[in-house]
């Protein structure tokens, strides 16, 4: 079950994985109003006939699972996004990739808490193997990206233990410089 902002962007960037990309870039951006991310994949993309679909927030299992709290993956994402007032939109072409953007209202009591990004950049920067992940990060005027190719020429193999201590110092030690809102 999905508890943070974390946990649904983490999705996201599963489904671009699931979707063969060998490039993803995830953009989360916050100020005091406001939560904006992008999720660019250059995966198989969809048919015009999926798309439609997927963006149905009635498509999924969500009118059979009428007392589930929250549904799973883009359902999850328009149903929050519908709920207070955000916005999410999902553009996709077959053979090229998709593009997924949600903005989100952080003073709205019915927005899940953001959650752990420290972890979640650590769960994704070493999750499978031919993936070029990039995240581009900011919290207000401040901000920081970092690249899955240039942590491996950094710290060779990700998933050695020494390199997943160093990958979490590292990303932490980012998130800490950007402050707080
Ligand atoms: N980045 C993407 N590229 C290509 N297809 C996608 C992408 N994201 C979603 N899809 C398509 O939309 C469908 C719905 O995605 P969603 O995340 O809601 O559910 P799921 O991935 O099938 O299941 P779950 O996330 O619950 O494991 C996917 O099965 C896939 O066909
Ligand atoms: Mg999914």
């Amino acid at each position: 079950m999905h508890a943070t902002l974390c946990d649904m962007i983490m999705d996201l960037v599963q489904n671009s994985i699931e979707a063969d990309a060998s490039e993803i870039t995830l953009s989360v951006e916050e100020t005091e109003e406001k939560l904006m991310v992008v999720i660019t994949d250059n995966g198989k993309g969809m048919s015009a006939e999926t798309l439609e679909k997927v963006k149905d927030p009635f498509y999924s299992d969500g009118l059979k699972h009428r007392h589930r709290k929250v549904g799973l993956g883009l359902p999850f994402l328009f149903q929050t996004a519908e709920m207070t007032g955000g916005t999410a939109g999902i553009e996709s072409q077959e053979g090229v990739g998709t593009t997924v953007t949600f903005t989100l209202d952080r003073s709205n009591v019915d927005v899940p808490m953001f959650g752990d990004f420290t972890t979640a950049a650590m769960t994704l920067m070493t999750y499978g193997f031919d993936v070029n992940l990039k995240i581009e990060r900011s919290i207000g005027e401040k901000n920081y990206a970092i690249s899955r190719a240039e942590l491996n020429d950094a710290l060779g193999d990700l998933n050695d233990a020494e390199s997943l201590v160093l990958l979490k110092e590292f990303i932490a030690s980012q998130e800490a410089d950007l402050g707080t809102l």
